[in-house]
């Protein structure tokens, strides 16, 4: 198997929940184990590994994905990004964080064409610094705003109640702290704003034994080479309710998707995935939830 550059290098620190002297240790064992199950693990990628991946990779994910990064798309992207904004409810005026925004390439579609205005966020310093560029370039500075940060800490950069939509389009798959991050994007949500995700989820329901251990094999593989942390579906949507929100739908996008340019990207880099014949595992969802309440 061929190593990404990733891989390499000192472990950064990592986040940890503060310890809590009032809790048996029983309770904290549970708690660990409830987190555990929701895909909170505190033991695979960190943000600052993500960061230093996206650097590492960056000529490359633009030279393969142009100025959006994401595998499940629709020939014209415009189709996909107008699938975007119709789910979350996007009008002019509102305010959206794209939160994971790679280069901008969504937040500067989505200023021009739905007339909104986007708080773009990377974890990546490389991107942010294309992402500056091309907002300066299209003359959006107005409308579209890059920061660079961690979408696990999203108070340390917006107020609380501040957007009418939170979007994570393939980006919460890298995180290791859904549970911390979806409650992050509640806090900045509006009350009754839309989350509206889009990710690859671990394949649900698959009967015979031998495929479920390879599937599990691949998707080890895949969080490995690409630095992610693909979750399974119903622990998720556990997480999404502990964090506040009432699910609306989750569901395969009814669009014409193709993710060749995935499959390209991976057979271009000989990031052998599969050790074998080509096995589906992943299920494309996208996901729309609400903060309760009234604007
Ligand atoms: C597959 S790319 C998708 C980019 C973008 N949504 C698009 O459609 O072009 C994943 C993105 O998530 C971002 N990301 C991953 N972890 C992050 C974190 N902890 N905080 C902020 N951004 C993060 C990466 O920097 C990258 O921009």
């Amino acid at each position: 198997m061929v190593r990404a550059p990733f891989a390499a290098g000192r472990q950064p620190p990592r986040d940890r929940p503060a310890p809590c002297a009032l809790r048996s240790p029983a309770r904290r064992l549970a708690a660990w184990l409830r987190r555990w199950r929701e895909g909170d693990r505190p033991a695979a990628w960190s943000s600052a590994r993500v960061a230093r991946y996206y650097d590492e990779w960056h000529e490359r994910y633009l030279a393969a994905f142009g100025d959006t990064f994401q595998s499940q798309r629709t020939a014209d992207l415009g189709a996909l990004l107008a699938h975007v904004a119709d789910q979350a409810e996007l009008a002019p005026g509102r305010r959206v964080l794209d939160a994971g925004c790679g280069v901008a390439g969504p937040a500067l579609w989505l200023a021009r064409h739905r007339g909104v205005e986007v708080e773009a966020l990377t974890i990546s310093p490389a991107q942010a610094a294309e992402a500056h560029r091309r907002v300066a370039a299209a003359g959006l500075g107005e409308r579209v705003r890059v920061t660079l940060g961690d979408f696990h800490r999203l108070e340390a950069h917006y107020p609380e109640a501040s957007f009418d939509a939170v979007l994570f389009l393939e980006s919460l798959v890298h995180s290791d702290h859904p549970r911390r991050v979806l409650a992050a994007a509640h806090r900045v949500l509006r009350p009754g704003g839309v989350l509206y995700v889009k990710d690859l989820f671990q394949r649900a329901r698959i009967p015979d034994r031998a495929e479920r251990a390879r599937v599990r094999r691949v998707i080890a593989n895949v969080n490995r080479e690409f630095c992610l942390n693909v979750k399974a579906q119903r622990p998720f949507l556990a997480a999404l309710r502990r964090a506040g929100f009432d699910l609306e739908w989750l569901r395969a996008p009814p669009l014409a998707t193709q993710h060749d340019l995935g499959n390209a990207f991976v057979a271009a880099h000989a990031i052998d995935i599969y050790e074998g014949p080509p096995v589906t595992f992943l299920d494309w969802l996208e996901l729309k939830a609400r903060r309760p309440g009234r604007p």
